[in-house]
């Protein structure tokens, strides 16, 4: 096997706008409205199916490509589909290449899993994405990759919020110098929860604001969904709230409630 050129890894944006469920004409104003409210970065994914409106709003914002980081995904279901995939998502986004290109799921088969990192890491090393890393993996799962590889992927985009706080999964993904970025960060627990208000009482914030600065203090990048210009600027500006070491360990007793009632099968 060529050894592969580099192992690029980007540095993120800690606030970009996630795109899931935004179809047609709602993609483009959102991300319209994300890039005037200062996000420089943009989530997507071929499944998403908005890959064309998401480049159309970037080109007509007037933006620098260079000042954007883009990330997409392919969600592969055995290897082979890859080439087509990555020169679809180019073209449609419109971009000479992403800034960030993620494996969605994991396949079952890791053979299967490791022949399509080695086609992203191809793709990498041919300039055509920036980066390259996974989504959904588990920190075996990117072992097994790594090991055999040589290459760690740049980042492992996974559900992380307060009632899936697990300090184990943030340290691991550190050790590793893996960016671990949470996707749904705002989904649970519900924004209406007693601890989240009184912390955002407390600050003057709103909940969705307190939940972000909360990823922000354990060093985790955060990809906020929303098609309202009122909340897409609400979650933005959570970069400017600082929570205390206090208000921080309340929301992190989320994830250790949030399990045991897993463990014991009372939360489904
Ligand atoms: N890699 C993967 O497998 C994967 C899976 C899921 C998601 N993602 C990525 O992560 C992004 C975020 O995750 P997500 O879309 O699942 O969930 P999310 O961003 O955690 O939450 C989105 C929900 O919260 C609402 N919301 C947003 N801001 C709010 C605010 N300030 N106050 C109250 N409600 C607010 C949105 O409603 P409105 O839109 O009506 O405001 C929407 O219902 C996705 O869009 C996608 O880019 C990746």
């Amino acid at each position: 096997m060529m050894p592969h050129a580099h192992a690029p890894r980007p540095v993120l944006p800690a606030i970009g706008l996630g795109t899931w469920q935004i179809k047609g004409e709602d993609a483009y104003r959102a991300v319209r409205c994300a890039l005037e409210a200062g996000y420089r970065q943009i989530d997507t994914a071929r499944l998403y199916g908005n890959e064309a409106q998401v480049g159309r709003a970037l080109a007509d914002s007037g933006i620098d490509r260079d000042q954007i980081f883009l990330t997409t995904k392919y969600a592969q279901y055995r290897p082979g589909g890859e080439e087509r995939a990555l020169s679809e998502s180019i073209e449609k986004l419109g971009v000479d290449r992403v800034d960030l290109w993620l494996m969605h799921f994991p396949l079952k088969d890791p053979a299967e899993n490791l022949a399509v990192w080695e086609w992203f890491l191809g793709a990498a090393d041919a300039g055509r994405v920036a980066a390259a890393g996974v989504s959904n993996h588990s920190i075996e799962q990117i072992d097994a990759l790594t090991t055999a590889s040589g290459v760690a992927p740049a980042v492992n985009q996974v559900k992380f919020n307060p009632a899936r706080y697990d300090p184990d999964l943030v340290a691991a993904h550190r050790d590793r110098g893996i960016t671990l970025q949470a996707h749904s960060p705002l989904r649970q627990p519900r924004l209406d929860h007693p601890t989240l208000a009184a912390v955002a009482e407390r600050r003057g914030a709103t909940p969705a604001q307190v939940v972000l600065a909360w990823h922000l203090a354990h060093g985790v990048p955060v990809i906020p969904k929303s098609v309202h210009p009122e909340r897409i600027a609400e979650n933005y500006a959570a970069l400017g709230l600082r929570l205390t070491t206090a208000d921080i360990a309340e929301i992190d007793a989320l994830g250790r409630h949030e399990s045991s009632l897993h463990a014991s099968g009372g939360q489904h």
